[in-house]
């Protein structure tokens, strides 16, 4: 099937796309891969691309042979593509990390060493939440010197310290947020950077960023987007947006090889010791241990990098340019409705999301009965993949469902039972699947729903 000239067949090897599966009602069928805001498979031109990078590997900025400077030239070439892609500012570095958790962890370890709180959204995924807590404890709790045995109450600490340091801004009833609540938090407090998802990996809400980021400004405040579920989706434009530091995975825009990034300004950076040091991110080291330090993106490129992950990156970075951003995201939304509107008429699913808003993913669960046994019957049954869960942002679930009062959650988690955390079922849709996907998804959960 062809629509808006995306064909899912000629985007994704036959091998992914025709991967079988056996299940206990429809028999051997092709697996359905619905679970794409959790990951996506590589796109054709990715799987070849990286054969071909693997003819020409070598130590990346290491060695003075061929294979090394081919490697070196194509991983520093991956910066350039993702720089333009995104439009970053051309005095901005693109700094390489395993994902999105560790772009936020880096740019949390250089926040820590600034005076001021940090603002996050009450929509964000943990991974943009928790590094923020963690590195404030840490450097408000100071030096100190502990046993092992001491450990224990020294993390509580941390966080307790940590939580201090870090205020949530919070969307209003529509689930949006209002710019008077923002602008309040940063009239009050001193707020040294602000952090916002670009897309809620619940609900798919794209709050309006430019707006955001003006605020941001507006109060000498840095402006960081997490983008790892929007660059594939949505165009990103950091200049015209504003983002002074954006970051991303590559396993969520086709290149599942463990690369993600860190976008931010040269002069920010070039000012911190890096992240993380050993080798190669630096230019000398003296008897006594003093290290000389660079100031380039190199500085932050510690231990042999992962190539491979930057340079797939930059593969599917230019494929989804190819296409066109709008065209996938027609195609992608095409799907979406189709889905919604299936499973809108069924009145034994509850929907957490209105179409309005639609992105590219549906949060939703079926009346009485409980989400991962769905999730899981989905797979075994029809061999379709979905994630049942909390989907790491506990404020959206909570607020989706109404919880107010979560102390029984607590207490069971605290005793074992994860049974009581609250979850709902997510299907999400990328450019790997097409109108039978959908209808597959839709007859099955017609099927279980029929059985009530
Ligand atoms: C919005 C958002 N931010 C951050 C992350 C963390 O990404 P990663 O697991 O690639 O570090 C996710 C993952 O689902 C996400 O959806």
């Amino acid at each position: 099937m062809t629509i808006n000239n995306i064909s899912p067949n000629k985007l994704f090897s036959s091998s992914i796309l025709k991967y079988p599966v056996d299940t206990s009602i429809l028999g051997k069928v092709n697996y359905v891969n619905l679970d794409n805001a959790a990951t996506t498979p590589p796109l054709k031109v990715v799987e070849k691309g990286l054969s071909k990078y693997m003819i020409n590997y070598g130590s990346v900025h290491r060695g003075a042979g061929q294979k090394s400077k081919i490697s070196t030239d194509m991983y520093e070439d991956s910066r350039r593509i993702i720089k333009s892609f995104v439009n970053a500012p051309t005095d901005s570095y693109v700094l390489f990390t395993g994902n999105t958790t560790g772009a936020i962890n880096t740019a949390s370890y250089f926040f820590s060493f600034l005076k001021g709180k940090i603002a996050v959204s009450s929509i964000e995924h943990s991974s943009s939440w928790l590094p923020w807590i963690k590195a404030e404890g840490i450097k408000a709790l100071g030096g100190q010197q502990n046993t092992f045995n001491e450990m224990d109450s020294v993390n509580e600490q941390i966080q307790f310290l940590g939580r201090r340091q870090v205020l949530q801004y919070d969307v209003n009833e529509n689930f949006e947020f209002d710019l008077t609540t923002i602008e309040n938090l940063l009239k009050k407090n001193h707020i040294k950077v602000l952090v916002l998802t670009a897309s809620s990996n619940i609900t798919g809400y794209c709050p309006d960023i430019k707006k955001i980021g003006m605020l941001a400004h507006k109060y000498g405040v840095y402006f960081l987007v997490d983008a790892c579920q929007f660059l594939q989706h949505h165009k990103i434009d950091m200049k015209e947006m504003g983002i002074d530091f954006l970051v991303a995975s590559g396993h969520k825009f086709y290149a599942p090889y463990g690369g993600g990034f860190l976008i931010g300004p040269k002069n920010f950076l070039d000012s911190f010791l890096p992240y993380q040091i050993g080798g190669g991110n630096l230019p000398y080291i003296t008897k006594t241990g003093e290290f000389l330090r660079y100031r380039n993106q190199l500085a932050h490129d510690p231990g042999t990098p992962n190539a491979i992950g930057a340079v797939t990156m930059a593969l599917a970075l230019e494929q989804i340019k190819k296409i066109g951003v709008e065209k996938i995201n027609q195609y992608e939304t095409g799907l979406t409705n189709k889905l919604y509107d299936a499973l809108k008429k069924n009145p034994n699913v509850e929907i957490f999301v209105e179409k309005n808003k639609l992105g590219t993913v549906i949060p939703f669960r079926i009346k009485n009965m409980d989400s991962n046994e769905v999730a899981e019957r989905l797979n075994s049954e029809y061999g379709i993949g979905v994630r049942a869960g909390s989907f790491c942002a506990y404020h959206v679930i909570r607020k989706l469902l109404g919880i107010k009062n979560d102390s029984n959650i607590i207490e069971a988690v605290k005793h074992g039972n994860t049974k009581t955390i609250p979850a709902l079922i997510r299907a999400s849709i990328s450019l790997c699947n097409n109108e039978t996907d959908i209808e597959r998804l839709i007859k099955a959960i017609n099927k279980i729903t029929t059985r009530i």
